[in-house]
């Protein structure tokens, strides 16, 4: 199955959320590959450091960029799950991808320029589903506020915009601004590898609603 981690916005938590689902993925004993997508190499650099330090489950990784199709769809015959991380910009990797892809994950701030780039999204998903129309596609409240007297508000807002795009299903899941999702980027780790039960909640049913 390939999965694409993929938005317009640059900062939406797509690396972060890719890691993180390999991870988990990997921890429960499926093959998986991680395809780093982007010029910016983040992924490449989690992964040096998780080699570096030993930890296990081991991630496979490749770098891609360019027209990804053929190369994804080579991959998704060897492994059980292809999750594919993108740049944060309207790319030929994004578009190649999700036209051999069986999902996007498309994360989301709720903030007025992360949710300005959804139309954008839409217009692409209009096309891609010309050539690939079982893909499925989901916005991800991504980076989303704790306070107990914003969240709820914020989520409504976010569920408003998104229900105005067709294209796209909102995820019951979300995660939430925690400094373990930044603090682990540098340790080669995913926050399902800490101790912080909250953010392992969040990957736990981001992985449980889309898998
Ligand atoms: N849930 C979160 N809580 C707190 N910080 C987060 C969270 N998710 C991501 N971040 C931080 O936000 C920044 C952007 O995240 P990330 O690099 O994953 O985004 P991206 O969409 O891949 O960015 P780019 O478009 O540059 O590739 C990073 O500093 C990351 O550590
Ligand atoms: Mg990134």
């Amino acid at each position: 199955m390939i999965t694409v981690v993929g938005a317009n916005k640059g900062g939406c938590s797509k690396t972060t959320t890719a890691v993180n689902i390999a991870v988990g993925l990997a921890l429960r004993g499926e093959e998986v590959v991680l395809v780093d997508a982007d010029i910016q190499l983040s992924a490449s650099r989690w992964n040096a450091e998780r080699e570096s330090s030993g930890l296990q489950p081991f991630i496979t990784l490749i770098q891609k960029t360019g027209n990804i199709a053929a190369t994804l769809r080579s991959l998704d015959e060897k492994y059980k799950h292809v999750i594919v991380d993108v740049a944060g910009r309207n790319s030929r990797e994004l578009i190649t991808a999700c036209t051999v892809a069986h999902q996007l994950i498309a994360p989301h701030q709720c903030s007025q320029l992360d949710l300005d780039t959804m139309l954008e999204l839409q217009e692409q998903l209009i096309q891609v589903r010309d050539l690939n129309p079982e893909l499925k596609a989901y916005c991800y409240q991504s980076i989303a506020s704790t306070n107990v007297i914003l969240a709820g508000t914020e989520r409504n807002e976010f569920l408003e915009y998104v229900a105005e795009f067709d294209q796209l299903k909102p995820l019951n899941s979300k995660s939430c601004f925690r400094k373990v999702y930044r603090d682990v980027m540098a340790e080669g780790k995913s926050v399902l590898e800490t101790g912080n039960e909250k953010a392992k909640v969040e990957i736990w049913s981001l992985i449980d609603e889309v898998f």
